[in-house]
């Protein structure tokens, strides 16, 4: 039990990977790990899509066009804002829930994690164009040669959600157990329509997040430990 938490607690986001391709069959097995995990009456309300090769290429030069787009959309005068809310290029697709602010519980965890990650990579707060230049690289899957899109079944909603969260974090733990580096990317999940340009998805899924997955690199970034929170900040009191 020991081991295991200590394999747990050794488990970390990979941001920086080596171009090394990963076999087709690790990727068939972490996916098949994944399928071990507890499923809402065994349903499995979610598909997941794999880029690599080209396909990875295409979306990874698709994205930044369009975080490019959105970053010219920011500098511009009022004309020009017009004129690209009218092509909308940029424009999340879907879950504009990742670009909206969090809420004031989740808020103050949400801005140590930003804080504390932007020291380890030296970045100050105000210089917006290394911040900018960090968040692109979730556009490059960080160097990953495999991106994987998780989407769920519309009909379940959150229990779809939760469903292929259990998914994924089999598949990250095995992952890991094999040497390689993941990172769950809210930051795909934005332009949906782009994702279902290059596979065959039926409408009644959404897409959840990516997943990039490779070999980790001795980059520094990968060294970042993300504080853990303790248990009792989870636990509510009882009311008597
Ligand atoms: C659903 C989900 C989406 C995430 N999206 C991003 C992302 O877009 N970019 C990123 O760098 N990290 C992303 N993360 C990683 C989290 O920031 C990370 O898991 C958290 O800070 C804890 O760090 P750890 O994974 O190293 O333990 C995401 C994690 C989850 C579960």
């Amino acid at each position: 039990m020991d081991d295991f938490s200590t394999f747990l607690a050794s488990r970390r986001s990979t941001r920086d990977f080596l171009p090394e391709p990963v076999p087709m069959e690790m990727i068939e097995q972490i996916i098949e790990d994944g399928l071990t995990a507890p499923s809402w009456s065994n349903t499995r309300p979610f598909v997941v899509a794999i880029a690599t090769g080209e396909v990875r290429d295409r979306l990874s030069e698709e994205f930044l066009r369009r975080w490019n787009a959105v970053k010219d959309f920011r500098g511009s005068g009022i004309f020009r804002k017009i004129g690209s809310i009218f092509r909308r290029y940029g424009f999340p697709t879907s879950n504009w829930l990742v670009v909206k602010k969090y809420h004031k519980d989740l808020l103050p965890r949400s801005r140590k994690i930003g804080k504390d990650l932007y020291a380890h990579m030296e970045i100050e707060r105000e210089d917006k164009e290394a911040r900018d230049g960090f968040w692109a690289r979730n556009y490059e899957f960080f160097g990953a040669p495999v991106e994987l899109f998780l989407f769920t079944h519309k009909s379940l909603g959150k229990f779809a959600a939760s469903d292929a969260g259990l998914f994924m974090q089999n598949l990250i733990l095995s992952a890991h157990s094999k040497g390689l580096g993941t990172c769950p990317q809210g930051a795909v999940a934005v332009w949906e329509d782009a994702v279902r340009e290059e596979f065959e998805i039926s409408k009644n899924y959404s897409l959840l997040c990516g997943i990039c997955v490779g070999y980790p690199s001795q980059d520094s970034i990968n060294e970042f430990g993300a504080n853990r929170i303790p248990p009792s900040e989870i636990i509510p009191p009882l009311k008597r």
